[in-house]
């Protein structure tokens, strides 16, 4: 899709709030919205599914199985997106430790995500799209026209988890929640390729102490500065 297509990034580690928030601009700016983790975890459920170890894959078929895997998101009535993989919902499948972990593991392979670059380009479509991630300003849309980088105490994020899971019904502690966050932000900062790190031109906001609707605020704000008159 043209490049004249806006695109606003926000990248950040898992509970940093980017996932709300960018829901919360993608429905004020009525905009497309890309969760770009949700590919690496649709791949990861599919990988699961078939029940065939990741070591046992070349690097080119974990790129075409991440090319090609049968997912889609589909906007449903009550405004939110239904994710679906061989048109089964697996909205919640996706959201499990298991997966988590998996998508964690798969996204430190550069096989993998070379195969999702395209997937993840093609949702900028008319008349914008906000793009949540860890790569999103870095790599897959550089010439995003506002970058933001999300970040808060690993403490304040673990308690945000916690509280997301007592909503479901399950009860982890903070310290395991702690430090598994720990490790997975270690790999996502790590990594060689693409790792979690600002864009050298986004605009850092640390929302440790900040309710979600004053960041919300604050990047519509901006938001509002940068768009090109027809896409505010
Ligand atoms: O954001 P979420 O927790 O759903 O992402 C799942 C995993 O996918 C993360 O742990 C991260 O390793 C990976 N990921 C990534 N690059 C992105 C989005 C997610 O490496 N743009």
């Amino acid at each position: 899709m043209s490049k004249s297509v806006p695109v606003i990034t926000i990248d950040g580690p898992s509970g940093s709030g980017k996932g709300t928030i960018a829901r919360a601009v993608a429905r004020g700016l009525g905009f497309h919205l890309l969760d770009s983790g949700a590919l690496y975890r649709l791949l990861a459920l599919h990988v699961l599914q078939r029940q065939r170890a990741v070591q046992d894959y070349s690097d080119t078929e974990l790129e075409q199985l991440a090319g090609s895997m049968p997912a889609e998101f589909r906007a449903n009535p009550q405004g939110d997106i239904d994710i679906l993989l061989d048109n089964q919902l697996v909205n919640d499948q996706l959201r499990s430790e298991q997966v988590g972990e998996m998508a964690s593991q798969l996204a430190a392979m550069p096989a993998v995500r070379s195969g999702l670059l395209q997937r993840q380009r093609d949702f900028r479509q008319p008349p914008g799209l906000i793009a949540d991630g860890r790569d999103m300003g870095t790599v897959v849309f550089p010439d995003a026209v506002l970058k933001i980088y999300l970040d808060a105490s690993p403490e304040a994020r673990a308690h945000r988890r916690r509280k997301q899971l007592i909503e479901k019904g399950e009860n982890v502690s903070i310290a395991i929640l702690l430090q598994d966050l720990r490790r997975r932000d270690q790999r996502d900062r790590d990594r060689k390729h693409a790792p979690l790190m600002p864009a050298p031109d986004a605009v850092e906001i640390d929302s440790t102490e900040l309710d979600i609707d004053v960041v919300v605020t604050m990047v519509m704000q901006l938001a509002r500065q940068r768009l090109p008159t027809p896409a505010r």
